[in-house]
């Protein structure tokens, strides 16, 4: 037996019980006498009191045991006195004192301290990875991730559905990324793609008639990594038959309600979940994953300052463009230095420039631009935005899709900036009518924004037939908490023909649309039936319950920014052998 009980389990009324502990030297202090010794396992922490005047040989080995050996330990377990009682730790009300200390395996000095929650270089926490993940903090977040999917589970099999796997070694499935490849020896030249989602699969298995169908699927887009991207992922992928978009929207809605209040009750949430169109997120925040614990609404100005003597705001309503203003209150005593910083925002996001009115606490406006406005037309910006003495409006004009991207950049930095981003509010919402397509300026054509399979809105099917793809709206709708786009999802299209008159509307050939989709459209013609689904991104959902921006956080073993395991040493080169096998030859 190597163990009668847990590093986190021992309490006051184990005292006089005889027990055996394994564990990790968390941290050793030596008083000249008497050793204590923190033990610590996946389940917490124990001390250990070492005396050399009863026990001299163990106190010998625990003199030599440096941090992170791996001992077990035999003694007996003793109550401490009330003034040695340590509340902070779930053990803090015993000791053992160790009879027995055996090494079970000695280690190098770490090159990271388990003890501290570490402020060294990532990079040196990735190589080290088996322990950095000893830490406290990380063991909280793989448990939490592990509570999460097992309540998804548990949830969906409660629900009817039914996991299933699909392969990882498959044909391309456009989710707008690049494919990984694997190359398949068996026939030389062709390639297998690794799946950027289930999305073709689970659509076959409602062909099939698995009406209701869940994975803990992991999908792999070959994309450039940011904060909240992993070239690999993991997905709660689910799909249905026989429902329309509100029964989608509620299963998740539920699944997400029930998740957070049972396994990070700390978190308050708001039911049920608002719905914004795609065109109101835009409008109103600049963005279709805005985040909704904070105002700092978005207003449109064009009818206000089309009549001003502002060159840069009426050149670009000429243009088609707009001007937006946001109000950030209590800010009119901003710095000059502070205003370039908040235009050095908006440029990220494409602006030009960055106009503001300060209207400050003392009745005195203070603007680079009033004086290209009448009286008139500052009372109505005061009005339309609802200014008080003490705020700061800022603008921007361009076209809709830069000051869209301009604002949400301000509106994000200033939601941090003034505190409004606490972490224990997670406010849902639903943004539903995404645009079917998008313009992809690279190829200079119109690409599927979600993918080619979302059901055509019905009011909007004249527009598609009369190629008006900007305005054509798609059954699809995502999921958004706190400014991060959380799930995704649509109504798929189920008929051959439809399906064939959006392929035929994206930058495919009529020989790619076969080659890659020919297998759906044929299944389309044996009994498919309505159906639509959705994809919850579940590292997503562990970053908002623990509280990290950083997705590797929340990964056993993530990959960095530039897609590497620097644990592992992924990706490395092969042998000249494999290649050969493969008839692969490198180009440089
Ligand atoms: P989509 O591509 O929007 O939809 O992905 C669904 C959700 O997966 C998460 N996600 C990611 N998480 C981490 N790293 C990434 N690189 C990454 N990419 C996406 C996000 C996102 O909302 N097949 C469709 C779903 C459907 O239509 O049912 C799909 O994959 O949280
Ligand atoms: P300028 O006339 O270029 O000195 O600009 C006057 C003010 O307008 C400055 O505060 C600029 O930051 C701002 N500005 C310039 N371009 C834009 C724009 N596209 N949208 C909003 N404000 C702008």
């Amino acid at each position: 037996m190597f163990r009668s009980h847990t590093c986190g389990e021992l309490r006051p009324e184990h005292a006089g019980q005889e027990v055996t502990l394994a564990g990790w030297l968390h941290r050793r202090r030596d008083h000249g006498g008497l050793i204590f010794i923190d033990l610590r396992d996946r389940y917490g922490l124990t001390q250990l009191v070492v005396d050399p005047a009863t026990d001299a040989q163990a106190h010998a080995i625990a003199s030599e045991a440096r941090s992170e050996y791996v001992l077990q330990v035999r003694g007996v377990v003793n109550k401490r006195p009330d003034d040695a009682v340590n509340p902070r730790l779930a053990t803090g009300g015993i000791e053992v004192r160790a009879s027995s200390v055996s090494v079970l395996n000695p280690a190098k000095t770490p090159p990271i301290y388990i003890a501290t929650d570490g402020g060294e270089e990532e990079s040196l926490r990735l190589k080290y990875r088996y322990l950095d993940l000893r830490r406290e903090h990380m063991q909280q977040t793989i448990i939490l991730r592990h509570r999460i999917i097992k309540f998804m589970r548990d949830f969906l099999d409660q629900e009817g559905f039914l996991e299933i796997e699909t392969p990882i070694m498959m044909k391309s499935t456009p989710e707008g990324a690049r494919d990984y490849l694997v190359p398949s020896r068996l026939h030389p030249g062709e390639f297998y793609a690794l799946p950027q989602s289930p999305q073709q699969l689970k659509q076959l298995l409602m062909v099939a008639g698995y009406d209701k169908y869940f994975q803990i699927a992991r999908c792999f887009r070959d994309e450039d990594l940011r904060a909240d991207r992993q070239p690999e992922f993991t997905q709660l992928d689910l799909e249905m038959s026989f429902i329309d978009q509100n029964d989608i929207l509620d299963v998740v809605e539920r699944l997400m309600t029930a998740l957070i209040q049972t396994v990070t009750p700390h978190k308050r949430i708001q039911s049920p979940f608002p719905r914004l169109t795609y065109a109101e997120a835009m409008e109103r925040y600049g963005s279709d994953k805005p985040d909704l614990r904070y105002g700092l609404e978005l207003v449109t100005v064009n009818e206000i300052v089309r009549e001003s003597q502002f060159g840069v705001f009426t050149g670009a309503i000429a243009e088609g463009g707009k001007v937006q203003a946001m109000r950030l209150p209590g800010c009119a005593g901003y710095s000059r230095k502070q205003l370039d910083e908040l235009q050095d925002i908006a440029r990220i996001g494409g602006a030009k420039g960055m106009a503001w009115m300060a209207f400050e606490a003392d009745g005195n406006l203070r603007s680079p631009i009033a004086k290209f406005l009448t009286e008139e037309q500052i009372a109505a910006l005061h009005q339309a935005t609802a200014a008080e003495p003490g705020d700061l409006l800022v603008f921007v004009a361009d076209r809709p899709a830069v000051v869209a991207a301009s604002l949400d950049k301000v509106r994000r930095e200033m939601g941090k900036r003034l505190n409004l981003t606490d972490p224990d509010a997670i406010i849902f919402a639903w943004v539903v009518d995404f645009p079917m397509f998008e313009w992809n300026a690279e190829i200079q054509q119109y690409d599927a924004m979600h993918h080619p399979f979302c059901m055509v809105n019905p009011a909007d099917v004249e527009k598609l037939m009369r190629n008006d793809l900007a305005d054509v709206r798609a059954a699809a709708y995502d999921l958004v908490a706190n400014g991060y786009e959380l799930a995704s999802g649509s109504i798929r299209i189920y008929q051959r023909e439809i399906q064939q008159r959006i392929f035929d509307r994206l930058p495919y050939t009529p020989e790619e649309i076969q080659q890659r989709f020919g297998h759906m459209l044929e299944a389309f013609e044996y009994g498919a039936p309505p159906h639509g689904g959705m994809a919850p991104g579940i590292d997503r959902i562990v970053m908002l319950l623990s509280d990290t921006d950083n997705i590797r956080d929340v990964i056993a073993f993530p990959k960095t920014q530039r897609a590497e395991d620097l644990m592992m040493g992924a990706p490395s080169p092969v042998d000249e052998r494999q290649l050969k096998e493969l008839k692969l030859a490198l180009r440089t």
